[in-house]
């Protein structure tokens, strides 16, 4: 029964409060921009050209298809956020509701989702940076651009760029949540800007006949699409794990959650149709600057260097927002006594949790030095798509075993809706390799041996 052990919801409340707590420094406007800082990056300025080589003209509806998907998790979140304001996310409300084991599970889960997500956009942000110094003359070493066996037929070692920008995000974490907010305000308006001046500059150059035929490889082409840019949503759940560092998380938490997927949305639905309708979908074949390409396309090239520069800023307060994520992730399994406890050390002047920002920082730059990222969107897809399931059937457990809870915002159409989010993101699942199934089962697997090797016995319920 012990695997089941629930935390007190009252008693999490008061933890949150008190001494050793994280300051309340947040605004429904700052989530907000929290949330479109984690959102826009590399799914919309990289994987668009993959999604149009699978989807065709049929990746709007790829899109369409993922935010709708999102789009009812995102409800699911919201109504837990608001429920309980306390750092952790969406393993912290499975503590609350599906008992430690299952906890423990998201939370190994949503690790592999932050931390890997951060080291492939700083991969991903190297490569905008590097074309941007080419643009300027500029040449690195080729040991020093990727990864070893990034690049087929350079002798590459290290991605240099990739760890330094990873090892910038992390000083800037540790120094303190109000001076990252402020730089991801700013960054996220310039990337927003940058998107809607390609939006009203190329909207003139689309040419209808490209969206004929307008599903090249039928329905199979567009869940395939939509698996492979859903990595362009995530982002929005990120908003939650700053749950217990706003000022008044009941309304402002569910307002950062859905206003940040509801404009990216819509922003993806017009960049993506927009794509498609300058560049015949065929010539996205390999191409990693796809947004580039349709402006070259369109004869538009003086405006190619300006959205690689909302590129290479739009990717930075991606790998913040993710990096933010992971340490407020840690910080709460630590503070439960299932992690050790140098995650939850706060600093006792900036107030934020600088060992845990520190050390999961230095091994995402490590791994977006090391490691060729390609294929990782899709590990970082799964683990998601799992915890997003994961979550939606918390809410409809959760709504028969505590009626009564205060609930200060209401996820509509319970059971339909979460069992919707289930249905979209398992389908979801289904559309991904073999391949990612066995590494996130191994993941699983190597969690579950942590979980009754250690933190099972050090749980702070085990001890009560
Ligand atoms: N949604 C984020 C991106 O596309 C992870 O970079």
């Amino acid at each position: 029964m012990s695997l089941l052990r629930k935390k007190d919801v009252h008693q999490m409340m008061a933890a949150s409060q008190g001494a050793g707590v994280l300051r309340k420094e947040l605004s429904a406007f700052d989530l907000t921009m929290l949330g479109i800082g984690a959102i826009i990056g590399t799914g919309i300025f990289v994987l668009t050209g993959t999604g149009a080589t699978v989807a065709g003209p049929g990746l709007v509806l790829s899109f369409i298809i993922g935010a709708i998907a999102c789009g009812f998790a995102a409800l699911c979140y919201a109504e837990f956020a608001a429920m309980l304001p306390v750092s952790g996310s969406t393993y912290t409300y499975a503590y609350a509701t599906l008992g430690e084991l299952v906890a423990w599970i998201i939370g190994w889960d949503l690790m592999l989702e932050y931390l890997l997500a951060s080291s492939a956009v700083s991969v991903g942000w190297s490569g905008y940076f590097q074309s941007l110094l080419a643009g300027f003359g500029v040449h690195l070493p080729d040991a020093l651009t990727a990864a070893a066996g990034a690049r087929p037929g350079v002798d590459t070692i290290f991605n240099l760029p990739a760890f330094v920008i990873a090892m910038l995000v992390t000083a800037l974490l540790a120094f303190g949540i109000k001076e990252s907010k402020r730089v991801n305000n700013v960054v996220v308006l310039i990337k927003v800007a940058v998107v809607l001046v390609f939006i009203a500059v190329a909207v003139w150059h689309v040419k209808p006949a490209n969206w004929s035929p307008a599903l090249p490889y039928g329905m199979d082409g567009v869940f395939h699409g939509a698996a492979i840019v859903f990595f362009s949503f995530l982002g929005f759940d990120a908003v939650t794990c700053a749950a217990e560092e706003v000022k008044n998380p009941d309304k402002d938490i569910p307002r950062g959650v859905l206003w940040s997927l509801g404009i990216c949305s819509l922003l993806y639905v017009v960049v993506s149709a927009i794509m498609t309708g300058i560049v015949p979908y065929m010539q996205f074949k390999g191409i990693d600057h796809p947004v580039s390409l349709a402006l070259q396309v369109a004869k538009l090239d003086w405006f190619a260097g300006f959205v690689d520069l909302g590129a290479i800023l739009g990717m930075l307060t991606v790998i913040l927002v993710m990096t933010y994520g992971q340490t407020r992730i840690l910080f709460a399994m630590s503070r439960d006594g299932l992690l050790p406890k140098i995650f939850s050390d706060v600093h006792p002047k900036y107030g934020t949790p600088y060992k845990a920002t520190w050390l999961i920082g230095s091994i995402i730059a490590l791994i977006a030095g090391f490691v060729p990222l390609g294929t990782l969107a899709e590990l970082v897809n799964i683990g998601t798509l799992a915890a997003f399931s994961l979550i939606a059937a918390a809410i409809i457990v959760l709504r028969k075993r505590e009626p009564n809870l205060p609930r200060k915002f209401h996820c509509p159409g319970v059971p339909y809706v979460p069992a919707l989010a289930i249905v979209f993101c398992v389908f979801l699942m289904g559309q991904l390799s073999w391949l990612t199934w066995v590494c996130f089962a191994v993941w699983l697997l190597i969690g579950l041996v942590v979980y009754f090797g250690y933190s099972r016995q050090r749980s702070l319920l085990h001890k009560a």
